[in-house]
């Protein structure tokens, strides 16, 4: 048998270069836009949305608030514009894809030119410092086999010959493009706490954690925790990407310093001092879309002036 898998490169790159001008059909830059972010599109010149059910291969991503588009446009300044594409929707091993589904467009991104690929999602904070709407930088992941089961993107054959069967990943997050997300912050100057920097750690959802898993992740190191984005990382590596995320806080993820003692509440009762229970939190899904769409402005302008900084080829 072949190490090397059957992908519809050929036909997904065949109906991209018959409905996308030949001027945008080369990006310098790939986006990946998470939960509420998609609306970086929209900020694209000479816009071209291709919808994944036209393209083979793209899965359809279902969750609420992930557009299916691929979209083609010009970011920036004049002649050393950058064009871009902004993959509009992530697609989530917990809507039941494959892994090599869910890292198709990265790879398709790869072999349209595509040399720095910049992740936005959005995640919870495990570390108290990081307060609603920071974005992390992010300088590292942890992607424990125990969080996520067997899950790899790079599990099977290979999909082209000259690829790495083994991809180190202790460089993964490109300093040169960390150093210019830093770098536009100050230009914008966005305040010096709008930015921060940080572990991504990466589980399958759709749960959200424990506060037990959250603890544990907080202690190994992480700084944020959210579903996506290092299976795209892993695969961008792969291929030869540089990379960047940058996570939006979305949600502190639910870490009470104790547990509420119900054999201490029922024998406070039982001697007729009753205790007050503890309020309740839980995440939801909607503050998550809610946080994203109010920064959503923030992390356009990063992002817009991250791609006018990156020096021309
Ligand atoms: Cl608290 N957990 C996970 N796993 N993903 C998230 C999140 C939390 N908040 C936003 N995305």
């Amino acid at each position: 048998m072949s190490d090397e898998q059957t992908l519809p490169f050929a036909s997904t790159l065949d109906v991209l270069a018959t409905v996308v001008p030949a001027h945008l059909l080369k990006p310098r830059v790939g986006i990946v836009c998470g939960s509420g972010l998609s609306t970086l599109a929209s900020s694209l010149r000479d816009v071209v949305e291709v919808p994944y059910s036209a393209l083979e291969g793209f899965g359809k991503s279902t969750v609420v608030g992930h557009k299916s588009a691929l979209a083609f446009g010009l970011l920036g300044r004049g002649t050393a514009c950058p064009s871009w594409r902004c993959s509009d929707a992530q697609f989530h091993p917990y809507e039941g894809h494959k892994l090599s589904t869910v890292v198709y467009p990265i790879r398709v991104l790869a072999r349209l030119g595509v040399q720095n690929l910049i992740i936005t999602n959005a995640a919870g904070a495990l570390r108290q410092d990081l307060a609603v709407g920071t974005i992390v930088v992010v300088q590292d992941h942890l992607a424990l086999p125990n969080l996520t089961g067997p899950l790899n993107p790079l599990f099977g054959p290979l999909s082209s010959p000259d690829q790495p069967r083994f991809t180190p990943l202790s460089d993964a997050y490109s300093v040169a493009l960390r150093r210019l997300a830093f770098r536009a912050a100050h230009e914008l100057a966005l305040d010096a706490d709008a930015l921060a920097e940080g572990v991504y750690a990466w589980v399958s959802g759709p749960t959200y954690e424990t506060p037990a898993e959250g603890r544990m992740l907080r202690a190994a190191g992480a700084a944020v925790v959210g579903m996506s984005t290092v299976p795209e990382v892993v695969a961008a590596r792969q291929e030869g990407m540089e990379v960047m995320v940058l996570s939006l806080v979305t949600n502190p993820v639910v870490i009470p310093d104790t547990y509420r003692s119900i054999k201490e509440e029922i024998e406070a009762e039982l001697a007729g001092k009753p205790i007050a229970p503890p309020p309740e939190t839980v995440v939801s899904h909607e503050d998550v879309l809610t946080v994203g769409r109010e920064k959503a402005e923030v992390m356009k302008r990063l992002v817009a002036r991250i791609i006018e900084l990156l020096p021309t080829p």
